[in-house]
């Protein structure tokens, strides 16, 4: 299965430019999987409640359009970020296509600082999509920080996690070596580069998309501050084996009988 990440750097608000840098950076390539950053249409760093509203599409607007149109042209199972709208809220959501086809969204549970002024908090259960026989969930960014959202998509049956995200904190790529182990699970994280000074806040986002394997390995490592494609063929058979040796099977042999909090997981 060849999976891979487009690292943009999207200029806030300037939509049918940033749509242009996908393209441009993606060129020909055909792929099983790709991954977008999270809100790569819009940008990231909004000023108020409202402005954030007048970029929230529903799965029929144009970013929908254009990640349609993205899975038509590569043939791969597309995800993204976008804002989404349903009745009066606004969600940090990410989208996943085929070909002619909208599989579904996933609205961020764990908004990251400024985002609880904008954005209702994800109100979705975590999901897995059977694409191309494979199993792909979905994270947006900030909930890596929370392991039990890897961790439960992983236990729903994830192989590959893609994690469209907006990174500023140095943390998460490191730390995916580790949920990728632990869960014997794949993930593509796409993040996005560049500086964002907008109101009182200044953000430079911190690139590095990686792809970690089963194992913690990093099969791909984007640069921290400029566009970047990549893409790897992977075994996803490797994610559907939890045996770490002969006597430890990672997912058998939890005691979630003495684990604090388990009455609630
Ligand atoms: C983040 O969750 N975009 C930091």
């Amino acid at each position: 299965m060849k999976v891979g990440y487009i690292q943009t750097s999207p200029i806030f608000g300037e939509t049918a430019q940033n749509f242009k840098q996908v393209e441009n950076l993606l060129g020909n390539t055909k792929a099983d999987l790709i991954v977008l950053p999270e809100l790569f249409a819009t940008g990231y760093t909004f000023v108020s409640k409202e402005e954030a509203e007048s970029m929230a599409e529903n799965t029929k607007g144009e970013t929908t359009n254009f990640l349609m149109r993205l899975a038509e042209k590569t043939d791969a199972v597309v995800v993204g970020g976008f804002i989404e709208k349903e009745g009066n809220h606004i969600f940090n959501s990410s989208m996943i296509v085929s070909k002619g086809e909208v599989l579904g969204t996933y609205r961020k549970l764990h908004l990251y600082y400024k985002e609880k002024l904008w954005f209702s908090p994800g109100n979705k259960p975590l999901k897995i999509y059977e694409v191309k026989n494979t199993k792909v969930g979905i994270m947006i960014c900030f909930d890596w920080f929370f392991p039990e959202t890897f961790r439960t998509l992983a236990l729903l049956g994830a192989e590959i996690i893609a994690h469209p995200a907006n990174l500023v904190l140095p943390y998460c790529q490191k730390a995916m070596e580790t949920r990728c182990l632990i869960n014997r699970v794949f993930a593509v994280t796409s993040n996005r580069i560049g500086n964002e000074v907008r109101g009182e806040d200044n953000f430079t986002f911190t690139g590095g998309s990686q792809i970690t394997s089963y194992n913690g390995e990093v099969l791909s490592s984007a640069p921290k501050d400029k566009q970047h494609i990549d893409f790897v063929e992977i075994d996803v058979k490797h994610a559907r084996d939890k045996n770490l040796n002969y006597y430890n099977n990672l997912f058998e042999e939890r005691r979630v009988e003495f684990y604090y909090d388990s009455d609630k997981s």
